[in-house]
């Protein structure tokens, strides 16, 4: 085991290199020099017949044992010797550990200083009053200077831009606080604004002033992309709002041309049928029945008329109101579906919503009934219309059916419609469901002060994305 280890630090040692030759010449001139004093000693002794006088002398103290100290000497010089060489060799063995443990630091170091350096956030200790000391590169590009020892001796509050936020930080740190913030707005050495994720901490001991520790990620180009997609989005908002009041206005006059024109049309052609039917009753049966049959197929037809110009255009929402013309949409579909028990309730004053929103309110409610027809199979439905305190309205539409799983693939577009018309108008659209589970669709839409056009980029953050 030791015999392992010493050849794992003499292996150790000798990769520390010139540290083990010059060790080895130290040795060979301290066992040259100890071979010349023995040497040296010898011709002394021989030259003055040291031994004889010796004798000569420790004669008289022969009772003693006196004489068989020589003897007892060389025995000791050698036990002496072989503590030495012990002792040298734990030496040795500890010089060599020391070495390692050093060379073992220095390669520590160098990791951290390359982690420091090439660090791609920026990094910077100052001192208690924000005198930078050291920096990385990173940090030295994001206060747009050329190299770190340009930083040195600069103060942070140079780059601030809210001095008064400084002086907080500062503050905070040196109270032995930690400041997080999200974005932090600095100015470049040549004046360009920088935005970055701010950390602020003490630095070293507490009991010895701690100074800071500076910590900046540049988010500068982020920022200015997510302000861009913030406008974009809020431009396309203002579209989506417009084409579909557009469409809207398209359905609507489609709506009146049938009225007018088809609706007449057919209103005519009843009216001729009749009074053939009735001119023909007692001469010509063939044709009264046949006069017969066209009053009504025209009657059938006004009727498939007029349930395409109430889904192009709820007229309910023009005589009725929201409230009124949602209850009525309720009512129809109940009467379609009566294994289905459907209820709506609603709360709050829903009069003076404006167009968009009530149409977007009823083409909510009108797709979540089609689509419990199409797919739900559903035994019990809720929908709910609410004008809230805080001037949102409300419109939730519930259904205990077999649900789904919202995060699969769909090919559909009346939920993404939905979405789309919900946040043309600054609004949230919710969709909670699970397989098994039924679905609940909710959406709040701001009422129409707050839904003016070109608000949608200030509610960005809020607009949901489950759809
Ligand atoms: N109430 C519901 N219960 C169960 N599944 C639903 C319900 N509503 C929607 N889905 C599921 O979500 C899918 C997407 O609905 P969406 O309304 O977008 O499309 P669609 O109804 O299939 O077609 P479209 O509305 O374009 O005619 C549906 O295909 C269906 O699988
Ligand atoms: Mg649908």
């Amino acid at each position: 085991m030791e015999l392992h280890e010493q050849s794992e630090v003499t292996a150790k040692a000798a990769a520390i290199p010139g540290k083990g030759s010059q060790e080895q010449g130290m040795v060979r001139r301290d066992l040259l020099l100890v071979a010349g004093i023995t040497l040296l000693s010898f011709l002394l002794a021989s030259a003055f017949e040291f031994r004889e006088w010796l004798a000569e002398v420790t004669e008289p103290l022969e009772p003693y044992q006196i004489d068989e100290l020589p003897f007892v000497f060389a025995v000791l010089a050698i036990a002496m010797s072989w503590f030495s060489w012990r002792r040298w060799r734990h030496a040795r063995h500890e010089l060599h550990l020391r070495m390692q443990a050093q060379a073992a630091l220095a390669e520590r170091e160098r990791q951290y200083r390359t982690l420091f350096m090439e660090d791609l956030a920026g990094n910077a200790v100052a001192s208690r009053d924000g005198v930078i000391e050291l920096c990385n590169p990173a940090m030295a590009r994001i206060l747009g200077l050329d190299h770190p020892d340009q930083a040195l001796g600069r103060n942070l509050a140079e780059f601030y831009v809210d001095r008064e936020q400084w002086r907080r930080h500062r503050s905070a740190a040196q109270r032995g606080e930690r400041v997080e913030v999200p974005v932090l707005a600095l100015e470049a050495q040549d004046g360009t604004p920088v935005r970055v994720i701010a950390r602020v901490l003490p630095h070293g001991p507490r009991e010895r002033e701690p100074g800071l520790h500076i910590y900046f990620v540049d988010i500068s180009e982020l920022d200015h992309m997510q302000r861009q997609l913030a406008d974009s989005l809020g431009e396309n908002r203002l579209l989506s709002q417009k084409y579909l009041m557009v469409q809207e206005d398209e359905r609507r006059s489609l709506a009146r041309e049938m009225h007018d024109e088809l609706g007449q049309c057919l209103n005519a052609i009843k009216l001729d049928a009749v009074s053939i039917r009735e001119m023909t009753h007692d001469t010509l049966p063939a044709a009264e029945s046949s006069a017969n049959a066209i009053v009504e197929l025209s009657a059938h037809v006004y009727d498939v008329v007029r349930g395409i110009m109430q889904r192009l255009r709820p007229a309910a929402l023009d005589t009725l109101g929201l409230h009124d013309a949602v209850d009525q949409l309720v009512g129809q579909w109940q009467r379609r579906n009566r294994a289905v028990d459907c209820r709506f309730e609603s709360s709050g004053d829903l009069s003076g919503l404006g167009e968009a929103v009530n149409i977007t309110v009823y083409r909510l409610v009108q797709e979540c009934l089609t689509n419990i027809v199409k797919h739900a199979q559903a035994t019990r439905v809720r929908v709910g219309l609410h004008r809230t305190a805080v001037g949102e309205v409300t419109v939730r539409v519930r259904d205990d059916g077999r649900g789904f799983d919202p995060r699969a693939k769909r090919t559909g577009l009346g939920l993404v419609g939905l979405r789309e018309r919900v946040e043309a108008l600054a609004g949230r659209l919710r969709l909670t469901t699970e397989p098994g589970g039924g679905v609940e669709i909710s959406a709040t839409l701001p009422v129409p002060e707050a839904a003016a056009l070109g608000t949608g980029a200030q509610r960005e953050g809020e607009s949901m994305k489950h759809i």
